[in-house]
């Protein structure tokens, strides 16, 4: 099924962006100008497919490493972005994102979630779906370079609730 066709701005917001190669993976995406905080940059566009047309399409077991253009709208269904008119689909991860991924109305749009300087590449948190153990983290290593780096564009692993001491009330902190 193909991902029903919008009339966009995509040529004013292509003014906003440009693309050029990342040091952070193959090519990403550099505001051109200052963008503001709420300021919505680019929708990320593509083939609305079921999950399991996702699985056929990127087969990761014979990837090195993880790379897919795949965009989760909701349990069966996500959007693969693999298509020459969506330049949404070279945003990098990043750990410390200036850009978030909104969904509205089963579109996906990506707004600046802070001021963001001309040159300055634009990245969102991917939170990908954790699979597997330890092992898995080789494969989705982060290379966002951020001080904050959680080291995988992995969603951060959920920490497990410390059992209270008897007696003792729980710190409230939830881990
Ligand atoms: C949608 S593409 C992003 C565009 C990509 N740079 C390109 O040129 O194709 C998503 C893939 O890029 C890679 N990627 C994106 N952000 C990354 C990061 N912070 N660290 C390592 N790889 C990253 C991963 O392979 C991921 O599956
Ligand atoms: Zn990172």
């Amino acid at each position: 099924m193909q991902q029903k066709k919008h009339s966009t701005s995509r040529g004013r917001s292509k003014s906003l962006y440009e693309i050029r190669k990342s040091t952070i993976q193959g090519r990403g995406v550099f505001a051109r100008r200052r963008l503001r905080p709420g300021q919505k940059i680019i929708e990320y566009t593509g083939d609305l497919i079921p999950n399991d047309e996702a699985d056929r399409r990127y087969d990761e077991e014979k990837m090195k490493r993880h790379h897919t253009f795949l965009f989760t709208l909701d349990d069966d269904r996500c959007i693969d972005g693999n298509v020459r008119t969506n330049d949404a689909r070279l945003i990098n991860h990043s750990c410390d994102p200036n850009c978030e991924a909104i969904i509205e109305d089963e579109r996906i749009w990506i707004y600046a979630l802070r001021n963001i300087q001309p040159g300055v590449e634009l990245g969102y948190d991917y939170k990908y779906e954790r699979t597997g153990g330890k092992e898995m983290e080789k494969f989705y290593v982060c290379h966002c370079g951020s001080p904050k780096c959680r080291g995988s564009i992995m969603a951060p692993a959920k920490r497990r609730k410390k059992k209270s001491a008897p007696g003792k009330r729980n710190s409230g902190t939830g881990v």
